[in-house]
């Protein structure tokens, strides 16, 4: 089950380690690529050797390796990993992953990860039990961690009670779960445009907006995560994304963004038009930079550019799914439900344009989702790869319905 996926192993200072080497040779049985991450303390539980010996890979622990002075970059072992697995998990390890702390590789690895991380608590059963403890459980949770329970029986301390960690045999099976049952969108292709897109006044100026991509790469990567295969058309952003199920194709101005999707939309099975398209670009373009002294009071006549989304919604056939976004300040509901029909998509995100810590640039995003039947469903605020997730559910139903 196993078969083809890496799996970042994350070991924390807990008497439990012993078990990280029969879950390494476990993973390893299963097909899997295993690499081990340690925090300074686990090493005093169990030696890197006897775990680099089954992972057939050497250690991870330090940010630098001090033999060569290489750098170990958490943001490729993040972006490596299909999975990453904390196992054992400490209180203290816990509590620093629900706070945003990262003092360590393992750690910071951790906010780099892209992929699904799950979490197997191991502790005293006081520790456990404890308000904190269950509280940075639950956020954790609420941030799409997948928490593996501890057993109950007989603890190092002596006591009995909740808070041994799972054994590995158990740990292999939620995994293998996961990937069992996170392939909704397998064998299906989506077409995801994502960010701005630049329209050229001159070789130095141009007419763009806020959009960061962050949306369209959350959403580009939930259906990646989900087994399709994924066009992401992207206008100039910062992110990226190396996910393997992921083609990126640059573009610059709308008018290339048309061009990329028509190419596309034809092998698609669905497409998700996250990107803020402008709406209008320059008549003419000069192809020198225009002088500040021959041009006060300068204008700019702009012409319109093409709506995407509404030429793939002409195009589209009965077994494709258009899904669109409105981005809104006022009027929300009344705009939306005329994008969505204007545009012959099946269903459409609303998201606000002038509310904080939600649509351009933010990590997170307010949705409601309006599709073809009126049905109308408002989401709370969340990060946006838990957004992508709302959405991709919806995808999934309406691309069974076709
Ligand atoms: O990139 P981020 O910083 O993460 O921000 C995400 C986002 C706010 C940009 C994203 O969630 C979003 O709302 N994207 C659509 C922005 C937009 O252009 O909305 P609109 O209401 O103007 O357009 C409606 C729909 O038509 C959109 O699906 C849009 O992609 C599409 N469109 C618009 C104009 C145009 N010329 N062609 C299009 O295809």
């Amino acid at each position: 089950m196993l078969k083809g996926k890496n799996i970042l192993l994350g070991i924390t200072g807990s008497i439990a380690a012993y078990k990280a080497a029969n879950l390494v040779r476990l993973l390893v049985k299963e097909g899997a690529d295993v690499r081990v991450l340690m925090t300074p303390l686990a090493k005093e539980f169990i030696t890197p050797l006897t775990l680099a010996t089954l992972s057939k890979h050497s250690i991870l622990v330090d940010f630098f390796d001090p033999t060569n002075g290489q750098w170990n970059s958490h943001v490729d072992i993040g972006m490596w990993a299909d999975a990453y697995v904390i196992a054992p998990a400490t209180a203290n390890t816990i509590g620093k992953m629900a706070n945003g702390i990262a003092d360590n590789l393992l750690l910071t690895t951790y906010l780099s990860a892209r992929c699904q991380v799950f979490v197997a608590p191991a502790m005293d059963l006081d520790m456990f039990a404890h308000v904190t403890t269950q509280n940075n459980l639950k956020t954790l949770a609420n941030q799409g961690v997948k928490i593996i329970e501890p057993s109950t029986g007989e603890l190092a301390s002596g006591l009995e009670g909740k808070g041994r960690m799972e054994e590995p045999e158990k740990i292999v099976a939620a995994i293998s779960a996961f990937f069992e049952t996170a392939k909704r969108l397998d064998g299906k292709k989506i077409l995801v445009t994502a960010g701005p897109t630049f329209e050229n006044i001159d070789p130095v100026r141009f007419i763009g907006n806020y959009s960061s991509g962050k949306m369209g790469y959350a959403l580009a990567e939930e259906c990646a995560n989900e087994g399709a295969e994924v066009f992401l058309i992207s206008g100039p952003v910062a992110v990226k994304t190396v996910h393997k199920n992921i083609k990126v194709i640059s573009v610059v101005s709308a008018d290339e963004m048309l061009e990329q999707c028509l190419k596309y939309f034809s092998v698609c099975d669905a497409a998700i038009m996250a990107a803020a398209v402008a709406d209008f670009k320059p008549k003419e373009k000069e192809k020198s930079k225009i002088k500040r002294q021959e041009r006060e009071g300068m204008v700019i006549e702009l012409v319109p550019n093409p709506d995407i989304a509404a030429n793939l919604g002409s195009l589209k056939n009965k077994n494709q799914v258009l899904v669109g976004f409105a981005l809104e300040t006022d009027n929300m509901l009344e705009n939306a439900k005329g994008k969505l029909s204007k545009k012959n998509l099946d269903f459409i995100v609303l998201n606000p344009a002038n509310v904080e810590n939600a649509g351009f640039k933010s990590d997170n995003n307010i949705i409601t989702i309006i599709d073809q039947t009126g049905d109308v469903k408002a989401y709370e605020n969340k990060p946006k790869h838990l957004v992508a997730k709302d959405i991709c559910d919806c995808l999934y139903l309406h691309l069974q319905k076709k």
